[in-house]
């Protein structure tokens, strides 16, 4: 089978760091352990409220030796700003203020007139251009007809048990393979849940954020603890 391909997202490194409003935990620092502990790529999204991600982030992370996937609105906004940076790719996310997270796909079909200068230009620049839509016929081959080269299935409603969406995934993976795309997936991937995504063979990269950033705090809190307390007793030493 293909190799299947990680992207770790960095997004709630930078939740975390914001909570304070100071400079830890840096997702810069966490992509670099990151790489350095064989991950395929990093994705970081820059929303347009920069919630999480800042610009200077971004253009931390572009200057990592591993392929930056950026995450982003297609606003002229973005596109002017990916297109001076030239991430390895660009994943275009629909994005709504209020929302909490990335719900539900990029309506490619219904947008392909506004998508398609944005796209060119994107692609123009180098870019690889990915969409994030759902496992539809439809929006798959709006992703064709708009020249995208690739697309993030949603695996949101997936993850969070609707049924009949794990047979929709496979058939929306296996007709964009067909089609020519390169099928990739992601949101609310989890250790639980990975495995039938995983099994999906015309998949060639996850990306995953949430998930593996809160299991990181959990698995690292034994050896953070034991660096604290090594700092407390080396001055009581006598
Ligand atoms: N892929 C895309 C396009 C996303 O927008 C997100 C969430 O930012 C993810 C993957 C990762 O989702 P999660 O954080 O739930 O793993």
């Amino acid at each position: 089978m293909n190799a299947l391909r990680l992207g770790l997202n960095v997004d709630h490194v930078a939740t975390l760091r914001n909570a304070r409003g100071g400079a830890d935990p840096d997702p810069v620092v966490a992509a670099e352990i990151a790489i350095a502990a064989g991950v395929d790529g990093i994705t970081a999204h820059l929303r347009e409220d920069r919630r999480h991600i800042r610009d200077t982030d971004i253009a931390r992370l572009r200057a990592l030796p591993a392929p930056l996937n950026m995450e982003m609105a297609a606003s002229e906004e973005m596109v002017a700003i990916a297109c001076g940076l030239r991430p390895h790719a660009v994943c275009l996310v629909p994005e709504r203020r209020a929302e909490v997270t990335t719900e539900g796909g990029l309506d490619a079909a219904g947008q392909a007139a506004t998508l398609a200068p944005r796209i060119a230009a994107l692609r123009a620049a180098g870019i690889r251009v990915s969409l994030f839509i759902d496992p539809d016929p439809v929006q798959l081959h709006a992703a064709v007809a708009l020249a995208a080269p690739v697309v993030e299935l949603h695996t949101g409603a997936y993850a969070n048990g609707r049924p009949g969406e794990l047979e929709r995934l496979r058939a929306g993976a296996a007709l964009g393979a067909s089609l020519g795309l390169e099928c990739h997936a992601g949101h609310g991937l989890t250790f639980a849940n990975v495995g039938p995504i995983a099994a999906i063979s015309s998949l060639r990269e996850l990306n995953i954020g949430h998930f593996l950033i809160g299991q990181a705090i959990l698995e690292g809190l034994p050896t953070t603890l034991r660096r604290m307390r090594a700092l407390m007793q080396a001055p009581r030493k006598d």
